[in-house]
């Protein structure tokens, strides 16, 4: 009998990794393993080194990241370990276990000087440290890693679980009758349901599963196009939340991280390549506020 591929999701704890979770069943044709930071901090080589000599993966999902964008700015050191260093030593562990690779990455590798979707192949140029280290990350990767890797690059990611812009709306809607939000950085949510969901079903691909597959790029967020100001409306209108939303410009709301103005990925690759359906992003953010409202019940 052939063995059950083990597959260790690192940031079980946070949004995209709970989602994984919350998708995985008994009877799955996988492994699963979510250690918590206490069981492997990925800002302490050690650790790292420690927790991979007792378990032996097939397949690591690299959900695990510093995702504080603002604190980056201050923290450059430990952004770095985290986003950086330590995926160059999973990079090193999948390939001394001869495992499989999958990271997530950002679109705030970009500049956001664009005017039409990002491809993967497209320059990088990002404006923050978060995103320099997330790029750091995808370049010692894909070094070290020519074959067997896959990045999958994703933006605004919401979720019923952890911290979000959508809970963030939901909890300022209690304590405030009118939000200032802005409307000129454009992107697409990601609903880290669907992100979880697309991830399982590369997995399962045989695509996928070829030995010597070559590392890619891929680009996913969810279908559509709006701005945090139109996001932040929808959240209210879907919910049913009498707040006022005013549009204001980045430059009224200054924070210490630079963000792209415009950050949309084009998607074409990981959809052909996985046969991926990708939902409208209003449509599973209507999904999730359910999700939010069932667990309040
Ligand atoms: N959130 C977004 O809007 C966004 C946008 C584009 C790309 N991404 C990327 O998408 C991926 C998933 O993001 P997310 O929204 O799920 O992030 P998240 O909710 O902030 O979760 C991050 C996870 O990383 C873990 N982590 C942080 N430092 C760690 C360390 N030193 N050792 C071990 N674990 C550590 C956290 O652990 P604790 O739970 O213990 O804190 C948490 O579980 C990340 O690669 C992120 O860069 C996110």
């Amino acid at each position: 009998m052939s063995k059950i591929p083990a597959v260790c999701v690192t940031g079980g704890r946070g949004q995209l990794g709970q989602s994984i979770k919350s998708l995985v069943d008994e009877n799955t044709c996988f492994k699963f393993s979510f250690p918590t930071r206490e069981e492997l901090d990925l800002s302490d080589a050690k650790s790292i080194e420690a927790y991979f000599k007792e378990h032996a993966v097939d397949i690591i999902i690299n959900c695990a990241a510093y995702t504080a964008v603002d604190k980056a700015e201050s923290e450059q050191k430990l952004a770095d370990q985290v986003n950086h260093l330590a995926v160059k030593q999973l990079a090193n562990t999948a390939l001394a276990q001869q495992a499989k690779l999958i990271h997530i990455s950002t679109d705030y590798v970009f500049s956001g000087k664009h005017f039409k979707p990002y491809e993967e192949t497209d320059a990088v140029d990002p404006q923050s440290i978060y995103g320099l280290s997330k790029l750091k990350g995808e370049q010692a990767l894909s070094q070290i890693m020519p074959v067997n890797a896959m990045i999958i690059r994703t933006s605004w990611v919401f979720s019923e679980f952890g911290h979000n812009f959508v809970k963030t709306m939901l909890r300022l809607s209690e304590q405030r009758e009118e939000l200032n939000v802005i409307y000129d950085q454009v992107g697409t949510p990601t609903y880290a349901g669907d992100l979880a969901q697309a991830i399982l079903r590369i997995i399962k691909n045989n695509t996928f599963s070829q030995t010597n597959l070559k590392t890619d790029i891929y680009h996913y967020t969810n279908e559509g196009v709006c701005s945090w100001y139109d996001f932040a409306c929808s959240v209210f209108e879907i919910s049913h939340k009498k707040c006022l939303v005013k549009p204001i410009e980045t430059k009224e709301y200054p924070t210490p991280a630079k963000r792209p103005n415009y950050s949309l990925l084009n998607k074409s690759k990981i959809k052909q390549t996985y046969g991926i359906n990708i939902p409208y992003w209003k449509d599973s953010l209507k999904q999730c506020l359910n999700k939010i409202q069932d667990s309040k019940a």
